[in-house]
């Protein structure tokens, strides 16, 4: 390619992946795939290495990360990251409101009222229009430099538009969150791989900022508000201009925000986002109330630790408060003890609450539950329940402080806690029940061999029976000894067995998947089986070969050479492989099936009725054609499925490409 076209092309990908991210932190939703991206990001990065003088300071593939930072240095910041006032009820938000009047005698005062987001502060420093710098709030007075970090927010912008017009050098303070169905996607996510769950979405959020590897953080999907601008000779004089500003330049500024001129006017906006913040794609645990006008913020001045002109007003988390009757302790699959409280039943934001999580022992320790105690149970961004406090008043003297168990409530076996993490484990992994159903259970669901007819009621039967005693006994399990189990008739045991039978099809990344590998979740699994493409490639691979798989870190490395050093791990693996099951990745090799496509080069974009997308990709291939990942001057065809980008759309179009239904492509091959 001539550096000509090679320009025109990174201008129009930067273009097109610029608009998919912006889309995508704005509304919280993608119109294309992740690997639509992906190839359109590759081919972008394969022309800046090509073409060096092309790459751009806001090119998307800045954003992937990759650098990895031993320690981060800190900062001193020139405007200290303040904290705010906070206000509980209207009575303290008008004694509020009465003071700045107070302070500003005669004026009329306007407030603007925006939402107040629960995340982690962040100082973005701009010189010429670039990121120079991304600072966290550390103590107030200095921070951690994290910009190879905060460079993959994608609401972050790199570069500004205009940056002639802007002046030279200025800061913008931001909140960065982490959505809450992002995090409940990463949340599942670990579950199936079983790592230890992760608190909250703020927690989240201000754990990843400060990972030492940035495309961990980049994969992570943070985003960010920006609410506030430093500097000097700022060209506006009030902070809705302010917020008008950072939207111009490109900032992700969050429309919610209101300008209020009455208390009222005030008190309707909590009133609104009180309720509404509950559909509202990320946490926010209050609203922050500023004084418009910088001349007036400039007159009632600041106290020690935060603004005269502005404070904030916290939501009442639904709070009550019940006694504590039992911790009980759950073993999963993996091992890992999660200690439950059992509570009396009390009603609790609309639900009746009965139990409540407590992440691990020293989530015990901190909050010194004693037996008996009277806990406060708070409903907040999480789904289950939490224990926020204990009301001391109430705890009998006699009352005895609730001990950490040291064996396996299920086994017996002593537990243990690795170096550096919160929980405890049961290291019986193929002697403990839990553990062994847990683990039968995680291979026959739905993403792993999808066994269907097989709950968990009916797996505890089998296992209680002596018929099975890990998930590969399945497979030897025959109609008699089905017909043995209670409710167990002629159909539902040639249901189970039709099941067993099926599986056997499954692809070797889900066998792998299945195995439950501790840390090994269904990408993890896909990325080493498509690496290593089978298992006796994985089960002797080193851990330093194991690092070279993509996405595999020094954790995963450990936990997949444990595994396969256990010789019951072992004996399971190739019980499976004697049971039938797919042991290496099948290659899709292009058959060729007819020279229809000779010459035509196709898009595809959406989803597809009949076909996965790597199956018409295939399709297309075996017909002769060629698959290009953007729409160009050379597309021939744009096959589109439902919810198809709206840019490759509009590009297609525009270049006069033919846009063709899944139907109309099966028409072109004679299908
Ligand atoms: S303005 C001097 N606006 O709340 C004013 N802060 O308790 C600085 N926050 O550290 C803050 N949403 O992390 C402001 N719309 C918003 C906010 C907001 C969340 C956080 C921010 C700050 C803390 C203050």
């Amino acid at each position: 390619m001539d550096s000509q076209t090679a320009a025109a092309k990174v201008i129009a990908l930067t273009e097109d992946l610029n608009k998919f991210n912006k889309i995508y932190y704005t509304h919280h939703s993608s119109v294309i795939s992740d690997y639509e991206f992906d190839m359109m990001l590759k081919e972008l990065q394969a022309l800046e290495a090509q073409f060096p003088e092309l790459l751009k300071a806001d090119s998307p593939t800045q954003r992937v990360g990759g650098t990895i930072t031993k320690e981060f240095p800190t900062f001193e910041h020139k405007y200290p990251m303040l904290s705010l006032g906070n206000t509980y009820s209207s009575e303290e938000l008008a004694d509020w409101v009465a003071r700045v009047q107070k302070g500003l005698p005669d004026q009329t005062v306007e407030f603007i009222c925006e939402l107040k987001f629960d995340g982690v502060a962040i100082a973005l420093h701009y010189e010429h229009g670039e990121l120079v710098r991304a600072v966290t709030r550390g103590d107030g007075t200095k921070g951690d430099v994290i910009t190879p970090n905060a460079k993959t927010i994608k609401a972050i912008p790199l570069l500004l538009k205009n940056a002639d017009k802007l002046p030279s050098a200025f800061e913008v303070r931001g909140e960065v969150f982490m959505p809450r169905e992002v995090f409940l996607a990463l949340n599942k996510e670990r579950e199936e791989a079983g790592d230890a769950l992760l608190a909250n979405p703020r927690n989240t959020a201000s754990g990843t900022l400060k990972m030492q590897d940035s495309s961990v953080v980049a994969a992570r999907k943070l985003n960010c508000y920006c609410y506030f601008v430093y500097g000097e000779d700022l060209p506006f004089e009030t902070h809705e201009e302010s917020l008008e500003f950072l939207k111009q330049a490109g900032f992700h500024v969050s429309d919610t925000w209101k300008k209020a001129t009455t208390f009222e006017e005030i008190i309707d906006f909590i009133s609104h986002w009180d309720e509404a913040r509950k559909n509202f794609p990320v946490d926010t645990d209050g609203i922050v109330i500023k004084v418009n006008s910088f001349a007036q913020q400039q007159e009632l001045g600041f106290t020690a630790k935060s603004p005269r002109w502005a404070t904030s007003y916290k939501f009442k988390a639904e709070n009550v408060a019940t006694q504590l009757l039992e911790i009980t302790y759950q073993v999963g699959r993996t091992g890992s003890v999660t200690p439950v409280a059992n509570l009396a039943p009390v009603v609790l934001a609309g639900t009746t609450v009965k139990r409540a999580s407590i992440h691990n022992a020293n989530e015990i320790a901190r909050l010194d539950l004693h037996e008996g105690d009277f806990v406060f149970v708070e409903k907040g961004g999480e789904i289950i329940p939490k224990i926020t406090g204990v009301s001391l008043a109430d705890r009998k003297p006699e009352a005895k402080p609730i001990q950490w168990i040291s064996n396996c409530p299920a086994c017996g076996t002593e537990l243990i806690r690795n170096e550096g993490e919160a929980n405890h484990y049961c290291p019986n992994t193929n002697g403990c029940k839990p553990q062994i159903l847990g683990k039968i259970e995680h291979f026959v669901q739905r993403k792993a061999l999808n066994i269907e007819n097989l709950g968990p009621e009916t797996i505890e039967a089998m296992y209680n029976g002596g018929l099975i005693k890990n998930a590969a006994d399945l497979y030897t399990l025959t109609k008699d000894q089905l017909l043995q189990l209670p409710n167990f008739k002629e159909k539902s045991a040639d249901n189970v067995l039709k099941g067993l039978e099926a599986s056997k099809a499954t692809p070797f990344e889900r066998v792998l998947f299945g195995m439950g590998i501790r840390h090994v979740g269904a990408t993890v699994a896909d990325k080493l089986a498509k690496h290593f493409k089978n298992i006796d490639a994985i089960s002797s691979a080193s851990e330093e070969a194991l690092l070279q798989a993509p996405e595999v870190g020094e954790i995963i490395a450990k936990s997949v050479t444990a595994y396969f050093s256990e010789e019951a791990n072992a004996l399971f693996v190739s019980q499976l492989k004697a049971a039938g099951l797919a042991m290496q990745v099948i290659e899709k090799e292009v058959v060729s099936e007819g020279e229809a496509l000779v010459g035509l080069t196709f898009v595809i974009s959406g989803v597809f009725k009949c076909f996965e997308r790597d199956d018409l990709k295939a399709k297309i291939e075996a017909n002769g054609g060629k698959v290009a990942s953007s729409v160009s001057g050379k597309t021939n065809y744009l096959v589109a499925g439902d919810g198809m980008g709206p840019s490759k759309l509009e590009k297609a179009q525009s270049l006069g490409v033919k846009i063709i239904s899944e139907d109309e492509f099966l028409a072109l091959i004679g299908q």
